[in-house]
């Protein structure tokens, strides 16, 4: 009986604190309607407070970079807030220099809307839509990567430049209830305006990563939104050094491709790096261009080759290739895509051989 008693009692008390916890949430976390004001009256929009600012623009279609979907990882989701945003939190800090904080400009996964916010959003922002896409085929490219390509609705086209990258949204799966995005280079050829290629790396445990790769098949449909970002041809220039590892080809092979298909006067080199031959993949596709493109020269690497991959390819670190190959910086724009260990290890490379920092594009990841 008193162990039945102090059971009852147990449960009775945990259960009114839980129903405080949820009354006090419901009620401290209740902002009411907020008004957020952008680019000075230009557009009003009227939101429920308790969201980050980011979701609360995104409920209205404005969608504002991101890549680690408001885990503030990426610093991508910046903008400029002129006033209601509160006080700065530690976890904007490392992504914003000081002249940014003193122009007001934040992370906005990272600002809660608890107030009328006014805020300045470049203009080039609002053509980011997002597409409802199918599904229309999954390649298997290796172990850990897989080439998806999504159709876009009969009546949508998206205009993106080489280089771009778009969010997918994933959908709650298994043990992961919530949807979330992550940003993937956009693989294909931008004249191809109804169908989107992305190459997805399995990362373990991951959660959009695990959803493409396990749970995704053909005929699926899938959220992206897009276009996004600042890693696009500039073609200054008439050369260009392109460095990529593991997905990092995907941007590059749209930048490949778009030139090709305008006839631009560049040359072009680029460097794909892997550990072993079954890191590797579309080296026929590019070998086969190098071959009907004099302009093209690809060199594939690897930098720890088995010997049953019978590779006589170059070998060693990607960056051990490039500065073998790339004598000069003269007349030469440098696009590197890959992790951020890889891209470090190139800056220091091509540093060395006098490229200067506004000819080198790269996205890290
Ligand atoms: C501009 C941009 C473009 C990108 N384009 C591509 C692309 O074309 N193809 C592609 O495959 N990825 C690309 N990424 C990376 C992609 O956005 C995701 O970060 C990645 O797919 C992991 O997502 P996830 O949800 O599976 O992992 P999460 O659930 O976010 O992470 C799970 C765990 O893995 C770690 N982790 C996250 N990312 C990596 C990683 N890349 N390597 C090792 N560990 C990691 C995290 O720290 C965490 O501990 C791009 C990123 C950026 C910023
Ligand atoms: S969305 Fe990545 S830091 Fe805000």
């Amino acid at each position: 009986m008193e162990i039945l008693t102090t059971v009852l009692s147990v449960s009775l008390i945990s259960g009114g604190l839980a129903l405080i916890i949820v009354m006090s949430e419901h009620f401290l976390n209740n902002y009411g309607e907020c008004r957020l004001d952008i680019n000075k009256g230009e557009k009003q929009l009227t939101v429920n407070g308790g969201s980050s600012l980011l979701a609360s623009l995104s409920e209205h279609k404005i969608y504002l970079p991101s890549a680690c979907g408001g885990k503030a990882t990426c610093g991508l989701c910046k903008v400029q807030v002129l006033e209601g945003a509160g006080p700065i939190l530690p976890t904007e800090i490392p992504y914003l220099s000081k002249e940014e904080i003193e122009q007001g400009y934040r992370l906005s996964c990272q600002v809660k809307v608890k107030t009328n916010i006014a805020l300045l959003i470049p203009e080039e922002l609002f053509n980011i839509r997002a597409y409802q896409t199918t599904v229309d085929r999954i390649d298997k490219l290796t172990h850990d990567i897989k080439g998806i390509r999504l159709r876009l609705p009969d009546d949508e086209e998206m205009s993106f430049k080489a280089g771009q990258y778009v969010q997918l949204h994933t959908k709650p799966y298994g043990k992961v209830k919530d949807s979330v995005f992550r940003a993937y280079s956009i693989a294909s050829v931008p004249s191809e305006r109804k169908e989107v290629e992305l190459i997805i790396r399995l990362v373990p445990e991951g959660i959009c990563t695990t959803y493409v790769h396990e749970h995704l098949s053909e005929g699926d449909p899938v959220m992206i939104s897009g276009p996004y970002g600042d890693f696009y041809l500039r073609g200054n220039c008439s050369e260009l050094v392109m460095i990529a590892g593991g997905s990092g080809l995907a941007p590059i092979r749209s930048i490949i491709y778009d030139v090709l298909e305008k006839g631009l006067d560049l040359k072009m080199n680029f460097f794909f790096g892997a550990v072993t031959k079954k890191d590797l993949y579309y080296l026929d596709e590019f070998a086969g261009l190098a071959a009907r493109n004099g302009n093209f020269i690809f060199i594939p690497a690897l930098s720890a080759p088995r010997p049953e991959d019978e590779w006589e390819g170059e070998t060693g670190l990607i960056t051990e290739v490039v500065d073998r190959f790339v004598e000069n910086a003269d007349d030469k724009e440098a696009y590197l895509c890959g992790s951020p260990g890889m891209i470090n290890a190139c800056l220091n490379v091509l540093g060395n051989k006098g490229f200067d920092q506004d000819k080198i594009f790269y996205d890290k990841f």
